[in-house]
Order: C-alpha cells, then structure tokens, then sequence
C-alpha cells in the first residue's frame, strides 16, 4: 500500500523566504573555483567518493561507484559557462567509462546509473560523443543481468546467485533512468520494462505507512515474495536514513520523466513531508532523520542536495493552486540558504570539494563529516536548476 501523505507538521518552517539570484551567482562563483582547483589537484584522476580532513584524494583508477559524479560536476560546470575547458576535462574522462565496462572492472554491483548518468548520458546528451553512448548502452546491458524476474526487482550488491544478497537497495532508483534511457536510444523496451517494474517494487515495499522509508529490503529467493526491511547506512532497520530517504523522494520523479503517473507524484510528496517534518530547525539533515534538534549526531549535507534536486523537480508537477507549491518553493530557498551559509568550504583553501559536513556510512565509520562526492555533484545540480529552471536532466 501506498504510504498517505502526511501534513506539514510546522509550515511556519517554510514559509516565504527571500533568496536572491546574487547569492545563487555568488555560490556558484565560489564552486567553480573549486572545481577548477579539483580538476588541477585531479591531473587526470578521480576524487575519492569521500574526503579526509575535507581533502578528496586522486584515486588511482575509475574503480568506485561514485567516479560517474566528477564528470558530471564538470559538465554542470560546461552549462553553467559554456568555457570549452570544462568539455575537454569532462570528455577526457570517457574513455576511462568504456574501458571500465568493457572490462567489467568494479562493476560487480546496481550503481551503473550512478555511475554512467552523470558522466556518459550527459556527455551524450550534450555533445553527441559516441563513446559515452556505447560506454552507457553497455553499463545498460549490464544493469539488467542484476534483475530478478521472480521477484521483479535488481539486486543491489553481491553474486546474483547468491541468496543471502536477494535484496534491493532505494538508492537504485537513481539507477534505472539509465535504463529508461537506454531504451529510447535503442528502440529495445526491455530496459525500460526492467526499470519500471523494479521502480513498482522499490516504492511497494520501501515506503513505510508512515512514509518513512526502508534502505534495502529482502525477498525470498524461492518465491520472490517480499520478506523485510533492513537498514545498511542507517541507524536502524526501522529508523529513516537521512540519503535514503532523500533517494526515495528524487528516485520516483526521474521515473515520472519517463513515464508519467500519480504513484510516483504520490510517494515524492510522501517521503518529501517525512523529510521536510524530520530535518532540523536549521534545515541541515542529521545522517539520519531519527535525530533531530538538539542532537549532537553528524549531519548529512548530500541529503539536503538531493532533496533539493527533488524539490525542484517536483514543484514543476504542482498547481499553484496546491498550498504544497508554496512549501516546496521556500523549502527548498531555505535548504540551499543553509547549504550556502554553512557548508561551502570556501575557508578551507586546502579543500578540493565543495560541500562540508557529508556523511557517508556511520555504521561503517567512513566519510562522517566530511565531504563526499554525490554531495557535490547533487549542490551543483540544484545550482544549476534554480539559476537555469529550464534545464534538461542528464536523467
Ligand atoms: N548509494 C550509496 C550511498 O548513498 O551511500
């Protein structure tokens, strides 16, 4: 069942809030320099998905699941300036995605749409580059060998024969545009069937009655029937991680770009009310949204840039007439606010990343208050659709 949509516990939170273009102009400013510094400190190579003492190093290959979102920094970049050195660096990076998928290098996992969006689709999109096609057709085809017909979902992580690892993640509902995607350059509908229906089974079985969310959930590797919720990043299996639940309010809207309906209007307003309910007074999410004012718990910055991706797309979904418009509007003015007060690392000069206070894994002890780099990519992504609201995704 569909979670109901809960009511904003506070509007006085978000009411009307005044954030002028300058400031937006201004925190652009501030990130191109530190993209210009990363692509310097970069030589060529990948940012780490996380910092250390707010430093990315350079890795040495395009291994983790996370080097898709440095390109597509860059190409936010190119947009944003139209300067061809941001084209070249973001291009130069293609080959690296070919030979990795040809390869099968770091691609036994579900992030190829984290992966390949950002930096070939994109690069497609924008440039027709060839490579990147081919780079993202074949991180295409090998999304679907994850897919699970019984249970009509895509694992996550592990050997797909292994049945321990018969589970889905939320966060791969920023994977399937790829195959959406994938599907309309080709003209083959199986991608896209594979999408849609482990889109019905992630929003069927993550989203709690409460519309909170659950991070993974398990099947029953026999039958394929739904078994539990569980927590990976999270701080239990029944709390609400903060990024999975802002996976949870993004994910649904990039599938409502490729196939429009109500469910995924539906959950977005679900899991978006949860979240805006949940985050602090100062509009900056604790890792995970169990906490909340008062606590001393890291904060979690991506989360905020991802749902204000979300917000941004959603508010193109709503009437004026739909007082939820108006909340969404200054929601999302006062999350980037916060996001421009607080967390650009514009003190730090050592730093080549652009936002602070990011929270990877706690449970794992990685990336806690720090920078990482979906965190990035996401604050780009919403500075680019509120300076340009009639931007085309690279989704
Ligand atoms: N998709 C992995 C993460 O959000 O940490």
């Amino acid at each position: 069942m569909l979670p109901t949509v809960p009511k904003i516990d506070n509007p006085e939170k978000y009411s009307d809030f005044d954030l002028p273009r300058e400031k937006l102009e201004y925190a652009l400013g501030e990130a191109l320099k530190k993209i210009d510094y990363a692509i310097e400190t970069m030589n060529g190579k990948f940012p780490a998905e996380y910092g250390v003492n707010n430093i990315y190093a350079p890795m040495e290959n395009n291994y983790g699941w996370g080097s898709g979102f440095w390109p597509g920094m860059i190409w936010h970049a190119y947009e944003l300036t139209g300067d061809e050195k941001y084209k070249e660096t973001a291009t130069s990076l293609i080959p690296s995605f070919l030979t990795r998928i040809q390869q099968k290098l770091g691609v036994n996992h579900h992030d190829m749409g984290f992966l390949y969006t950002p930096s070939c689709v994109a690069a497609y999109k924008l440039t027709g580059n060839e490579t990147a096609k081919e780079a993202a057709i074949l991180a295409a085809d090998h999304l679907i060998t994850r897919y699970h017909a019984k249970g009509k979902f895509i694992q996550a992580w592990g050997d797909v024969r292994d049945p321990e690892s018969y589970r889905l993640i939320i966060d791969c509902l920023l994977n399937i545009p790829l195959l959406y995607w994938a599907s309309e350059v080709t003209g083959d509908p199986k991608y896209d069937e594979i999408a849609y229906n482990h889109f019905n089974t992630t929003v069927n079985v993550c989203c709690r009655p409460d519309a909170s969310t659950f991070h993974t959930y398990y099947f029953n590797p026999k039958t394929g029937k739904p078994l539990r919720g569980a927590t990976h990043q999270g701080n239990s299996d029944d709390s609400a991680w903060a990024r999975g639940q802002a996976w949870g309010m993004y994910g649904p809207l990039l599938t409502n770009m490729y196939h429009p309906n109500e469910k995924a209007i539906q959950v977005f307003e679900a899991t978006t009310n949860y979240f805006l309910n949940h985050i602090p007074s100062d509009y900056l999410a604790y890792w995970d949204l169990c906490f909340t004012d008062g606590s001393t718990q890291p904060r979690d910055s991506s989360s905020d840039a991802i749902a204000l991706c979300a917000l941004l797309e959603g508010i193109k979904h709503l009437d004026d007439t739909d007082p939820l418009k108006s909340i969404y509007t200054n929601a999302a003015k006062r999350i980037m606010n916060t996001l421009i007060d607080t967390c650009l690392t514009k003190d730090i000069p050592e730093s080549n990343g652009l936002l602070l206070h990011a929270t990877y894994a706690l449970p794992q002890k990685i990336g806690v208050d720090d920078l990482n780099i979906w965190g990035d990519y996401f604050y780009m992504e919403a500075l680019h659709r509120m300076l340009n609201p009639d931007w085309h995704p690279y989704w």
